[in-house]
């Protein structure tokens, strides 16, 4: 789907017929709607090596569908969007970062973003790059802002839910001559989409709702600012950190169902958090569906679904442990977005600042009145 495909106000299809055309060719006999995974280390190449695709690190035609499908989503209707796929979330993130910055810059991170960024921190620190923090909510990284080359935005953040403006954020960053990247894991271009609210650079792991089937890493980074992209081009070639083209196709192939995934799993999203709301066991219940969340005023304006994790915590961490072996259709597991309900004890893995007893849980298809029944059944067996 091309800028043609949109009128001069920018409007065009809607999200559903762009999820199940995204990237796709034009329609040729005898070919199949979306070509399979091509698997090649190298092309032939006679001449002059000059591109489209030359060797298997560089390029490859089943990304090159994906990158096409992921820019009309994240940013339909503009020209001069360019997409790079990775193979992880945490490749598209590292590719930003180090391609970005160099000893004496400041980046400025979120405090509450997710757990591997800890460890990016330590990186960069010791690359000579200075590292300021500040929680999402509030808008605080503004505070820090100050001088720094690149700001890392991460909203909805993981696991806390906190929400800050991006375009309050990336106005006054601009100002400075300072980058903007957001983290759009958790929102997919179809709870949000960054470039339109004025990042330089979107980013996210698919391995989450955008691919939504548990079965698969991969990354992206998109953006319209061609000479900062050269250097994320040239980062992936460096590194390799490329996907494999199996992983591409599986994940085009699933950005059809991206509207109905997300419309499901938003709306069961809301449905559970509604019915934690009224328990007695559960605190610090969050959910930016949720009209009276803290984060619910800016993600209205700046969000169209509001995703499909709500974190709160239960009193106590055997309590919590408890809950998560009651669950029957909801699965104990890491990661969300997938079309199966998953729910952690989050302080498991040691890298967040949360209770012992936080749970994040990631609604999946399933009919809402089974996975508020398994929730609620699960809560009841769980009590003390
Ligand atoms: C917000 C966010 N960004 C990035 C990542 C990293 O993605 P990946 O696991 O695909 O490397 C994750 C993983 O959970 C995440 O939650």
């Amino acid at each position: 789907m091309t800028a043609a495909d949109f009128d001069a106000s920018g409007a065009g299809p809607g999200d559903g017929t762009r999820a199940v055309r995204a990237g796709l060719p034009e329609p040729a006999k005898y070919e199949p709607t979306l070509p399979g995974p091509v698997f090649a280390a190298h092309y032939h190449l006679p001449g002059e090596p000059t591109g489209p695709y030359t060797y298997g690190r560089d390029e490859n035609p089943t990304w090159t569908h994906l990158e096409r499908a992921i820019g009309e989503l994240e940013a339909p209707g503009q020209d001069g969007v360019e997409t790079l796929a990775f193979a992880s979330g945490m490749a598209a993130i590292s590719a930003v970062l180090f391609s970005q910055l160099r000893a004496g810059d400041t980046v400025v991170l979120p405090d509450d973003g997710y757990q591997v960024l800890p460890l990016v921190r330590e990186q960069l620190t010791a690359y000579g790059i200075e590292v300021r923090t500040a929680p999402t909510g509030a808008d605080a990284q503004l505070g820090v802002l100050e001088g720094a080359k690149l700001l890392w935005i991460e909203t909805p953040s993981n696991p806390g839910l906190d929400v800050c403006d991006v375009r309050r954020l990336a106005a006054a960053a601009h100002a400075q001559g300072t980058l903007v990247t957001v983290d759009n894991t958790l929102a997919t271009p179809f709870g949000q989409r960054p470039l339109e609210l004025g990042a330089d650079f979107s980013v996210a792991s698919g391995t989450k709702m955008l691919t939504g089937h548990g079965d698969l890493l991969l990354g992206y980074v998109v953006s319209r600012n061609a000479r900062p992209m050269a250097s994320v081009r040239r980062w992936r070639k460096i590194v390799g950190a490329i996907p494999g083209p199996m992983e591409a196709w599986l994940a085009h192939r699933s950005l059809a169902t991206l509207q109905l995934r997300a419309d499901r799993q938003t709306a069961n999203a809301l449905a559970v958090a509604k019915a934690l709301r009224g328990r007695p066991e559960v605190s610090g219940l969050r959910y930016p569906g949720l009209p009276d969340d803290p984060s619910h005023k800016i993600a209205a304006q700046q969000m169209r679904r509001f995703g499909c994790v709500v974190s709160f915590a239960l009193p106590t961490r055997a309590h919590a442990d408890r809950f998560l072996n009651a669950l029957r259709i909801v699965d104990d597991a890491t990661s969300f977005g997938g079309v199966r309900s998953t729910a952690e004890r989050r302080g498991r893995w040691g890298g967040d600042a949360v209770p012992e007893g936080f749970i994040r849980l990631s609604a999946g298809a399933e009919d809402p009145e089974d996975l508020v029944a398994d929730v609620l059944r699960a809560l009841d067996e769980s009590a003390e």
